[in-house]
């Protein structure tokens, strides 16, 4: 992987560095739960790239999924999640691995019947974005369960205020070096159909911040 997410990996690393664990039995919150318990639902694995501290993933297990694989580009992340499992006996279910797109392609066609990927597709360079998608398509079976979460829109307003730094059409750097790609509703839509039917839209509202997330339930297509 080149470095284009050197600041990116810095930030995550120093932000769960300071991470604080959790218990992974406790729900988290009910708009969540509720799609965590969509896509676990009868599944046998699910993957989850962009995996943070696997907070998606372990509560997977609760609805009986058997096996979930977490891909993070932050060690530190990587790190709180194995250490999560660990403490919670959970180390033979699951299998958190350090590192970006390039992992994917290890991964056989049809490997897995779900897949979140929760703040991670507008998080990443457009070009990764979109062939994170094709990937995970290829990776999950026909018709299998993908739960994308995404950032709210930002207005330009906003990103002035934020001091967003422009680098392509949609595409800003924060403050805090991370990436954000974007998009609009209709922009989602119509990058996730390519790939995916979507089935629901839902919106979760985090009080702290004020702000919402945008949450699709889709089926990924034949192929
Ligand atoms: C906003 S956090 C979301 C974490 C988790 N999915 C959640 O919703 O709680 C974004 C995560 O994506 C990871 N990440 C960012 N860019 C990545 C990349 N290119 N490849 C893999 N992981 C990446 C970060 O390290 C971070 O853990």
């Amino acid at each position: 992987m080149s470095n284009r997410y050197a600041d990116t990996i810095q930030f995550w690393n120093k932000t769960f560095g300071e991470y604080i664990l959790y218990n992974p039995t406790e729900k988290i919150m009910p708009e969540l739960e509720k799609a965590v318990a969509w896509l676990a639902a009868g599944q046998s694995s699910v993957l989850d790239f962009g995996a943070g501290s696997g907070r998606f993933l372990l509560r997977c297990l609760d609805y009986g999924v058997g096996f979930v694989k977490g891909i993070d580009i932050s060690e530190s992340a990587v790190r709180v999640a194995r250490q999560i499992a660990t403490n919670y006996q959970l180390s033979d279910k699951t299998e958190f691995i350090c590192g970006g797109i390039e992992e994917l392609a290890k991964i056989e066609p049809n490997t897995f019947d779900s897949c979140v990927l929760s703040n991670i597709v507008d998080n990443l360079a457009p070009d990764d974005a979109e062939k994170l998608l094709a990937e995970i398509r290829r990776i999950v079976h026909p018709k299998g369960r993908v739960l994308l979460k995404f950032n709210p829109y930002i207005e330009k307003e906003k990103r002035m205020e934020y001091g967003f730094v422009e680098l392509s059409a949609n595409f800003y750097r924060e403050t805090s070096g991370i990436f954000l790609y974007n998009l609009t509703n209709q922009q989602l839509e119509e990058m996730i159909s390519v790939h995916f039917q979507i089935e629901q839209y839902k919106t979760v509202y985090y009080q702290q911040h004020d702000l919402i997330n945008r949450l699709y339930y889709v089926l990924n297509k034949e192929k």
